[in-house]
């Protein structure tokens, strides 16, 4: 067996590691990733008390491990534990052959032609939501971006209409989202079945969300109508053996699609807003090709073509706050890596948010400036050096479906309203298993004609 070489990296002694998990501390991983990044480089090892693991944010490492070397690696044990608990061995969470019938049978509901369908339901709905506001109020637009695309989501890819729960739903997917988030950071964690108050209130809110999930597979299973969304996808597939596919596994994979599907694209919208808010150069540009080019009427998916300063607003607002901020493997077998071999089962966090970040890669990396994204300059971003979606085969099966929900929604929403952060809002990002506002983001809403956008507003940075 050849011997493990290691990259250069720290160690963070046992008492350091008990202080930070006894009094408090948290382990901030974006900063520290954007810390090893700056100090050693695009591959680092840290020995954090009894865990070790190793950070990349190495744009030719990440191709390596996601596309050269894909088969050597999986997910890691930490994604497993921390989502398998809720989302079973739906997507996200599985691996091998087993991964590759069930993103084979999902696919076809991503497909180009059929998202361009979904498109009058994103609109629609965040119409709805528009019209429910008054101009002056102020909102939590993070939990209400959460409530809009939960509701999208169920309703474009399960044909079911959660509108009228969906703050209830969310409150439940947030208990998954905290309890995840939970198992991910807490190094010290106590067995299962050691029961806490916390632990209880998790447990009754999977068992809330299993029951909304069964009626939804149960009132489509007596309706026996195939409607061409992914949920009867799921349900007509079979099995070489015309076996079709357990309702724990339909549940598994519509409760991975639940929580995949919304959070982040909630989360991208969030960050947009606040950047605009934080960039008037940037918003009146953006206000002025929506204005110019829908003059007035709802965006339709064929819009988007002709809508390309959008779609660079929102590429840019990823890549300062990637909404999912890192991904995790671990390598199948020892495998070598930027000159260095690595141990069989061996954690990898990479940084996504770090990448992003760094200056070599992104110059004035802490500045918003869409024009990154304009078609020409976009080539010379180095290949995967941009990734919010991931990359390889396991890149997010809903990456087409998320771009054009953001953009719809960015559009209509800006044909009628300026948002303006609450003057004391604090904004911290927060890792959760999304980038989140950690204090949440009240921002008061204003109609455009009541109150346009002044021309020489002077630009900020982030
Ligand atoms: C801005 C929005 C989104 C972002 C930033 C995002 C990000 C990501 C990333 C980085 C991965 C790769 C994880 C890894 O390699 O370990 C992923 C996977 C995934 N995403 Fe998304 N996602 C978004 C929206 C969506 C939507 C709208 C859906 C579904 C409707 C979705 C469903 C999934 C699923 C099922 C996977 C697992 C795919 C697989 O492993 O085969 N995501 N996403």
């Amino acid at each position: 067996m050849p011997i493990p070489t290691y990259p250069p990296g720290q160690r963070i002694g046992y008492l350091e590691t008990m202080r930070l998990i006894l009094f408090g501390g948290k382990f901030d991983q974006l900063t520290y990733a954007q810390q090893v990044n700056r100090e050693f480089g695009g591959f680092t090892y840290t020995a954090f008390g009894p865990i070790t693991f190793y950070t990349v944010t190495d744009p030719e490492l990440m191709h390596d491990i996601l596309v050269r070397q894909v088969d050597k690696f999986a997910k890691s044990s930490v994604v497993k534990d921390a989502f398998g608990a809720f989302l079973g061995n739906g997507l996200l969470t599985s691996d091998g052959d087993f991964w590759k019938r069930q993103r084979k049978l999902a696919q076809p509901a991503f497909h180009a032609r059929r998202i361009e369908g979904y498109g009058d339901v994103m609109v629609d709905y965040t119409r709805q939501m528009l019209d429910s506001w008054t101009s002056g109020e102020t909102l939590y637009l993070d939990r209400e971006m959460m409530k809009l695309t939960l509701a999208i989501v169920a309703k474009t890819l399960f044909d079911a209409d959660v509108s009228g729960e969906a703050e209830h739903v969310g409150v439940l997917m947030n208990d998954l989202l905290d309890a995840t988030n939970e198992r991910i950071i807490a190094a010290l964690r106590l067995p299962d079945w050691v029961p806490t108050p916390h632990r209880a209130r998790v447990q009754k809110s999977v068992a809330e969300l299993d029951a909304i999930l069964e009626r939804i597979i149960r009132e489509r299973r007596a309706a026996n109508h195939d409607r061409g969304d992914l949920l009867s996808m799921l349900l007509l597939a079979q099995d070489d053996e015309g076996k079709g596919m357990s309702d724990r596994q339909l549940r598994d994979e519509m409760m991975t699609i639940f929580l995949a599907g919304h959070e982040t694209t909630a989360m991208a919208l969030s960050w947009t807003w606040y950047l605009l808010s934080q960039n008037l150069d940037v918003l009146v540009k953006l206000q002025d090709e929506i204005d110019t080019v829908l003059a007035g009427r709802a965006p339709t998916v064929a819009d988007l073509a002709h809508l390309p300063y959008t779609e660079m607003v929102v590429k840019e607002s990823m890549r300062l706050y990637p909404p999912a901020p890192g991904i995790s493997r671990s390598p199948v077998e020892d495998v070598q890596l930027g000159g260095y071999t690595v141990p069989k089962g061996a954690l990898f966090l990479m940084s996504i948010w770090a990448m992003q970040r760094d200056e070599r890669l992104f110059p004035q990396p802490e500045a918003f400036q869409p024009e990154r994204f304009a078609p020409e300059r976009e080539k010379t971003i180095p290949r995967y050096a941009y990734m919010p979606f991931g990359g390889g085969p396991r890149i997010c099966i809903g990456n087409s479906f998320a771009l054009m929900e953001a953009r719809l929604i960015l559009a209509t929403m800006t044909q009628r309203f300026d948002f303006r952060l609450k003057p004391d809002q604090q904004v911290e990002p927060e890792m959760l298993v999304t980038v989140r506002p950690k204090h949440g983001l009240q921002m008061q809403v204003m109609s455009r004609q009541a109150q346009p956008v002044s021309q020489d507003a002077e630009p900020a940075l982030v």
